[in-house]
């Protein structure tokens, strides 16, 4: 029987939690072969989610420099990879997403002509300074990939309006919702909840590198205020390893009683932690796509998103940086119940949970089935 060797490359949190449930699918499929690579952009919020899933990666070029800038990673992996692509020479390389490992991976594979699948491809905000430099990363990536693995039927039309071929795109859902599918739990403890019980938790993540400075204060800021206006609420942040992050939310939000700065959670705690909030702040893009499907209010403390299906929906609502708008809109969702409930209402446009499953045997059905090239829609496997 023919196999495809196929090399998925990742090397973020964000990236892992999306990218492991795909690796467990291709690892099952016969006609597969997985190889998977570790940038290692990030070490210890990377290896919490490989343990978690069980992956074993066949390489780590392990890159991760403390305040390491945005030419250090994209050079160090362009070098590592192409030994690691010359010696395995995988007929498919897979990425996901929008960071400097998508885009420094993709080109690695292009440079050596070996076709790049794109997982999570079709995300815009066409402002290439928002979010920053994802927005470029996304995009270049899309300009290198053969295999286009939209999460949403916007997704496609985005791909499809910058004349990307449709026979080459595959709308699969979000393999978040794969992941998120084996994580929440209805019998779960954790000692941080039971510090929460009682009171309204929000769950809160910053990490944006264009927050990075003056609007990251602004908004710890707000939830310093928020917290202090507020004796029922309590706020948990995971804090983000990175130092600059630290510094700031040290200094604005580090000798507040009802908050806790904690350590990052695996992803099984942070699920089931946001299961059990009752909202959620964050600049992060992943969580804009959980949160909907748990129906947790979502403020998002960005200008941008490049997920506008759970703020149609309602359940996400931008927010910006500015510290009296943060305030404002935490306030009212505290204090107006119709408000809250309004943006409480569980919806997914992510799909079934059955994203990895799609996007394996698209792989299988272009290597080695007949390629297909529609006329118009692209290739909706079967509607997420
Ligand atoms: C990266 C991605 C961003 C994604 C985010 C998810 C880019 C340019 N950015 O941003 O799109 O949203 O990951 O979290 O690709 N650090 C550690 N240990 C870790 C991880 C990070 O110590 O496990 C520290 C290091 O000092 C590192 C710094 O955090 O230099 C920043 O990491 P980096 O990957 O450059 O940027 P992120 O903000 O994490
Ligand atoms: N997450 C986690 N532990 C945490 C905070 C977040 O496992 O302490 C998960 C979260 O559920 C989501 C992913 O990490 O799946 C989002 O990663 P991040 O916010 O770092 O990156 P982004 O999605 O913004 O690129």
């Amino acid at each position: 029987m023919k196999k495809i060797k196929v090399a998925s490359i990742f090397g973020t949190r964000p990236e892992a939690v999306k990218m492991c449930p795909l690796i467990l699918e291709l690892q099952k499929h016969e006609q597969i072969i997985s190889k998977v690579c570790l940038t290692g952009q990030h070490r210890e919020m990377l290896n919490q989610v490989m343990e978690l899933f069980g992956i074993q990666a066949d390489c780590n070029l392990d890159i991760m420099e403390k305040n390491q800038n945005l030419t250090q990673i994209t050079v160090n992996i362009l070098e590592g990879l192409g030994r690691f692509l010359d010696a395995e020479k995988p007929e498919l390389l897979l990425v996901h997403g929008d960071t400097s490992t998508s885009f420094a991976a993709a080109l690695a594979g292009f440079y050596r002509k070996i076709p790049v699948g794109h997982v999570e491809a079709g995300l815009r905000t066409y402002n290439l300074h928002s979010p920053y430099p994802e927005e470029f990363n996304r995009q270049a990536v899309d300009l290198v990939s053969d295999l286009y693995f939209a999460p949403t039927e916007l997704a496609r039309k985005r791909l499809l309006e910058e004349k990307k071929n449709p026979g080459q795109i595959f709308v699969t859902g979000n393999t978040v919702i794969d992941a998120l599918k084996n994580t929440v739990t209805e019998i779960y403890s954790n000692e941080h909840l039971d510090w929460a019980e009682g009171s309204r938790l929000i769950l809160f993540t910053s990490h944006r590198r264009e927050n990075i400075g003056e609007p990251m204060r602004h908004i710890f800021r707000a939830a310093r205020r928020i917290v202090q206006d507020f004796p029922d609420v309590k706020l948990l942040y995971p804090l983000h390893k990175n130092p600059k992050v630290r510094e700031i939310a040290y200094g604005i939000l580090g000798n507040e009683e009802r908050i806790r700065l904690i350590e990052p959670l695996d992803i099984y705690d942070f699920h089931n932690f946001m299961a059990r909030s009752f909202l959620v702040m964050t600049d992060s893009g992943g969580i804009q796509e959980e949160a909907p499907a748990l129906g947790k209010p979502v403020l998002v403390m960005r200008d941008t998103t490049e997920r506008p299906e759970g703020v149609e929906a309602g359940t996400l609502k931008l927010v910006g940086t500015q510290e009296d708008v943060v305030y404002k809109e935490t306030e009212k969702l505290l204090k107006d119940e119709k408000s809250y409930q309004a943006m409480c209402n569980a919806v997914n446009p992510y799909g079934d949970g059955h994203a990895s499953e799609r996007i394996a045997e698209a792989i299988v059905q272009w290597f080695l089935g007949d390629k297909i090239v529609s006329g118009g829609n692209g290739n909706v496997l079967s509607e997420p």
